[in-house]
């Protein structure tokens, strides 16, 4: 990577956690760590970010600042995910490539962080990790009707973390974000290509307690490590 190009990565940690039913969601244990600490972890373990923001509920930015090292910043987040990322983008600065990445994908590996840096760094302007998906995946209408069966292998599902030019970002956060469930959408919506690379299914979203119960096996059973983790 070259090595002027400054790369932040907002968190957005501040998410009530109401499906997973367990408190405030980023800081729910994972094998003795928060979600907020392992995601953190994972971004500093990458090696290819300069600056972390965290988003965190108003109430626990102190408890979010006592988990981390004193380099990482911590804002207050807002009400809806991308408030929570617009409070973060206010802080990063001067840098050049902004990373957003959701504190529920604890497990995010390492390699999935500089593939999707890396691609940013060499010049596409806005990245995404994506898997193909197994469901077939279909659109209904407010009564429950099928109105559509899209083709599954034009499909992704998308995770984070998601890489933008900062500007972009910038711009695509400014134009509105109501509906948006992800960051790309915004940037899809300012006519600019969105390129995607290959997600991880460790970079699960944890969300609902199956999804934590996940979380715990794979760490427990030793089948998730950092790809740097000497084997
Ligand atoms: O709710 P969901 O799982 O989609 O949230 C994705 C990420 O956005 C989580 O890390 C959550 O903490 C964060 N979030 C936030 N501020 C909100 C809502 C969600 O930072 N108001």
């Amino acid at each position: 990577m070259p090595g002027r190009t400054t790369v932040a990565a907002l968190v957005p940690a501040a998410g009530g956690g109401t499906r997973l039913g367990a408190g405030p969601k980023a800081f729910v244990p994972l094998a003795g760590r928060t979600l907020l600490e392992w995601s953190v972890d994972g971004l500093l373990e990458s090696g290819c970010v300069d600056i972390v923001i965290v988003a965190a509920p108003a109430d626990l930015i102190d408890r979010a600042r006592s988990l981390l090292p004193e380099t990482i910043t911590v804002v207050s987040g807002g009400t809806e995910r991308h408030d929570s990322v617009r409070n973060g983008l206010a802080a990063a600065g001067a840098a050049d490539v902004i990373i957003v990445h959701d504190a529920a994908r604890a497990l995010t590996p390492p390699d999935l962080i500089r593939r999707v840096v890396t691609t940013a760094v060499d010049g596409a302007r806005a990245v995404i990790p994506g898997l193909p998906v197994t469901d077939t995946i279909k659109t209904v209408d407010p009564a429950g009707v099928v109105t559509g069966t899209p083709p599954r292998a034009q499909l992704r599902a998308i995770q984070t973390p998601q890489a933008f030019a900062a500007d972009l970002l910038a711009a695509a956060h400014a134009s509105g974000a109501a509906d948006a469930t992800d960051d790309a959408t915004l940037v899809e919506r300012l006519g600019v290509a969105v390129h995607v690379v290959p997600g991880d299914p460790l970079a699960f979203k944890i969300t609902t307690p199956i999804d934590l119960v996940l979380a715990q096996s794979l760490v427990e059973r030793g089948l998730w490590k950092p790809a740097s983790t000497p084997v």
